[in-house]
């Protein structure tokens, strides 16, 4: 089975358009999400819609959750949080409810879908380093698993007896460890100083990896988060890719 997976799409619809019609081209049996649908953009109910029409499966993550039940206690910056507030005003009854019940985790074909990790914490736990991902495989079972968080594509590669091993996600064939995992980036505000959309392709049985990264028009989004009053901060974000 061919699976394209993409996550952290952030109201971005534009990106997570030209994304889908990427992945439907590379033709994959299955499209998967690996949650953050919502927040820091200006188009969260018009991504929910784009998902449910198109039953795509996701995860949540932690700004879906932060727009269903608030984000008292998290560690969410001012910024953040503003679009968060808005997201939660302007969304309808349906796109609450599709939010409510995207689960935590997901297994489809033998691969684990997660936003953050499996570290069975209440926050939402960030795989940045050695550190952090030799936490994750602790609790990760599964031999493959597929994340975001970070918006930095990245795949934290486990050897029984070894230090774990991080590195930037390159195309190629998934082997040399027992247990992956593999960030996909971000749809919608990528972080690894590429403004390109991110998303991945997975043949789980030949284990092949494949990057893409999709240029698309960022002007509608640019013009919407201006005409909204959204931070500059989130609008530079966007177009520096960081
Ligand atoms: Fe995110």
């Amino acid at each position: 089975m061919k699976l394209g997976i993409f996550g952290d799409v952030h109201g971005n619809l534009p990106a997570l358009k030209a994304v889908y019609e990427q992945l439907k081209k590379e033709q994959c049996n299955k499209i998967v999400c690996t949650g953050d649908i919502v927040g820091y953009g200006p188009f969260p109910g018009e991504c929910i819609d784009f998902m449910i029409e198109r039953k795509i499966d996701s995860v949540c993550g932690n700004h879906d959750e932060y727009t269903l039940i608030g984000y008292l206690g998290a560690e969410v910056n001012e910024i953040a949080g503003d679009v968060i507030d808005w997201t939660r005003d302007v969304l309808h009854h349906r796109h609450l409810k599709w939010l409510a019940e995207l689960p935590k985790k997901m297994t489809i074909a033998g691969c684990d879908f997660v936003h953050a990790s499996h570290v069975p914490t209440k926050k939402w736990f960030y795989i940045v380093d050695q550190k952090s991902a030799e936490k994750n495989f602790e609790y990760q079972q599964s031999e493959i698993s597929f994340n975001g968080h970070t918006h930095v594509p990245v795949i934290a590669t486990h050897v029984p007896g070894m230090p774990v091993r991080m590195t930037k996600l390159k195309d190629g064939i998934v082997c040399g460890g027992d247990k992956f995992m593999i960030n996909v980036g971000s749809v919608g505000q990528p972080r690894d100083k590429n403004s390109k959309a991110c998303c991945v392709t997975f043949d789980t049985k030949t284990k092949e990896l494949k990057v893409i990264r999709v240029k698309y028009d960022q002007t509608p989004v640019l013009d919407l988060m201006k005409e909204l009053g959204f931070s500059k901060y989130l609008q530079n974000r966007l177009k520096k890719g960081k």
